[in-house]
């Protein structure tokens, strides 16, 4: 395949992943480098993807322990499979906060019963000594923007596996990339 036909592949399937809570790419694994050098992976729901600013949107809440140390250090991966297809995503994350522009707009597309999600104790907290706090769960509700750079391509075929690597501007243009070995 053209790495052009391949980099327009992977964001379509990046797309529908954000759409369709069946599709592989809805969950994708968030790794960062936490406060103390060492590596983080969690699951996260891609919720809205921008294939011109090569942009993944995600969720979460600002008292989490990735919100943190991604205020220090902005360097993620992002790695999803779906349909023999591995996508592994390197990019920084740019957080907006809650009441931010960007915050606020995702804030009014998420359901009520999303939105309670954020009026629990902080992630990571002990039940047994925070049960949820009584303000505005709002206040607890930030949007990270993946910017991505790289996009490491692997297919699985049973006679064919292939695998690319692209590179992208900091505006998003694809400024090419190449074949390597599986
Ligand atoms: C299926 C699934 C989807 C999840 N989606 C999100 C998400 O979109 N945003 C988020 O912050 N945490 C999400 N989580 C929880 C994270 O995996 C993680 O446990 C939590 O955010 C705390 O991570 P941290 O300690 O690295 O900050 C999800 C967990 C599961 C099991």
């Amino acid at each position: 395949m053209r790495l052009d036909e391949i980099d327009n592949d992977c964001w379509t399937a990046l797309e529908n992943g954000a759409k369709e809570p069946e599709c592989g790419f809805h969950f994708l694994t968030v790794a960062s480098v936490d406060q103390q050098g060492k590596p983080q992976a969690r699951t996260m729901v891609l919720r809205d993807v921008d294939r011109v600013n090569r942009t993944l949107e995600i969720h979460t809440d600002m008292r989490s322990p990735k919100w943190r140390a991604l205020g220090v250090n902005q360097d993620v991966t992002v790695l999803g499979y779906c349909n023999k297809i591995q996508l592994r995503l390197q990019g920084t994350a740019e957080l907006h906060a809650a009441h931010s522009e960007v915050a606020a707009n995702a804030w009014q597309r998420l359901s009520p019963r999303t939105q309670q999600t954020y009026a629990g104790g902080a992630p990571g907290s002990d039940t047994a000594i925070s049960s949820g706090d009584k303000g505005d769960p709002e206040n607890n509700f930030g949007v990270m923007l993946i910017r991505i750079s790289l996009l490491d391509w692997c297919q699985l075929a049973r006679e064919n596996n292939q695998r690319a690597l692209l590179h992208y501007r900091a505006d998003g243009a694809f400024i090419g990339g190449k074949e390597v070995n599986p």
